[in-house]
């Protein structure tokens, strides 16, 4: 039995030890991202920014794959080396977002459904192209009174079943996100139930709509109490919750799963996926790695605030949470380490 390429590229992505980095954010986002830190967000600043990530020394020993943005997929390194070459040569996949964004949902107040099917066939070639292995979509799922609603569910898991499709089709592993958001006063037992929820809806587009599990990786969130809610759960209680709706939902041919980082802080989220992994290490069919935006780049940004002359401590702190977070998907990561690192 041969093994088809899309098969490789996905498992490539979730080998032991490695994950993805999400440096997708739209033009929007990263303003946002940018403001933080007090840089103006142009798009000299952000070809500089997204070029001293993907340049960062070893990167490559923990990162398995990046996930660019249109605008970044085209530009090239200072030295004139096209990123996606650039990221090729460190060891890692690039990827490329293909959604245009999570827009209001129609008669569904408070609720969004995300866009990007209208000719992504064609722009899936045109990415194939440039050199990219794998793709995203992010759906956003609001807990809140009344929501989600039935049609919020169905309609973003219909989108995601007909993306990873198309994806497939032009010869990318999709990664498939459903994020359950953190925003809310929610209990975990709500966010448990509507992960299931979600995940159950998912999977059941992604089997009308063809897809072939083996070749695509999921990205969920993790089962959390929303951020207002004053009842805080344990690590461990996290871990057991989220790796108890994953047993129930996901199918055990998908490749992998990646976890966002969704909002929380670098290090609760590598205790998070330490500890799932530490629990469960060899009882699972899918590796648990990760694949974080905010919680791989918050350090690195902080440092970094728009001055060459702090591009290596930028790359240093890159580099240290790509190395937590690696040694957290094999359940080798302690609290120890992190001041064992600053102290170094
Ligand atoms: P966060 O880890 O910051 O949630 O970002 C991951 C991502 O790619 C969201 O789509």
């Amino acid at each position: 039995m041969s093994t088809h390429p899309l098969e490789v590229t996905a498992k490539a992505m979730v080998a032991p030890g490695r994950g993805i980095l999400a440096a997708d954010e739209s033009t929007g986002t990263i303003e946002k991202r940018f403001a933080s830190v007090k840089v103006e967000s142009t798009e000299e600043n952000r070809r500089a920014y997204r070029d001293l990530l993907f340049s960062a020394k070893g990167l490559g020993q923990h990162i398995s794959g990046v996930i660019l943005y249109d605008e970044t997929i085209r530009q090239k390194s200072a030295d004139g080396t096209p990123f996606v070459e650039l990221l090729a040569r460190n060891g890692i996949l690039p990827g490329i977002k293909v959604d245009t964004g999570a827009k209001d949902l129609a008669f569904c107040p408070g609720e969004k459904v995300t866009e990007g099917l209208d000719n992504l066939a064609k722009r899936c070639a045109e990415y194939v192209r440039m050199g990219a292995k794998f793709a995203k979509w992010r759906a956003v799922i609001t807990i809140g009174a009344d929501m989600p609603s039935s049609t919020c569910v169905a309609d973003n898991a219909h989108a995601l079943g007909r993306y990873a499709a198309i994806c497939q089709a032009a010869g990318l592993v999709p990664i498939v996100e459903p994020e359950v958001l953190m925003d809310g006063e929610h209990t975990i037992e709500r966010c448990e139930e509507v992960t299931e929820w979600t995940l159950n809806a998912v999977y059941e587009a992604l089997y009308l709509n063809r897809v072939t599990l083996e070749r695509s990786v999921l990205k969920p969130s993790m089962v959390i109490a929303g951020k207002s809610c004053p009842q805080q759960a344990t690590v461990e209680e996290v871990a057991e919750r989220t790796v108890r709706v994953l047993k129930r939902t996901v199918p055990a041919a998908v490749a992998g799963v990646v976890f966002l980082s969704g909002g929380q802080s670098d290090e609760v989220a590598t205790v998070h996926l330490n500890a799932m992994n530490r629990m469960h290490a060899g009882k699972l069919p899918w590796p648990l790695s990760f694949s974080y935006g905010r919680a791989l780049q918050q350090p690195s940004l902080k440092a970094w605030k728009g001055a060459a002359a702090n591009v290596a401590a930028a790359q240093a702190a890159l580099l240290h949470r790509a190395r937590m977070n690696s040694l957290a998907c094999l359940g080798r990561y302690s609290p120890d380490l992190e001041r064992q690192a600053l102290a170094a």
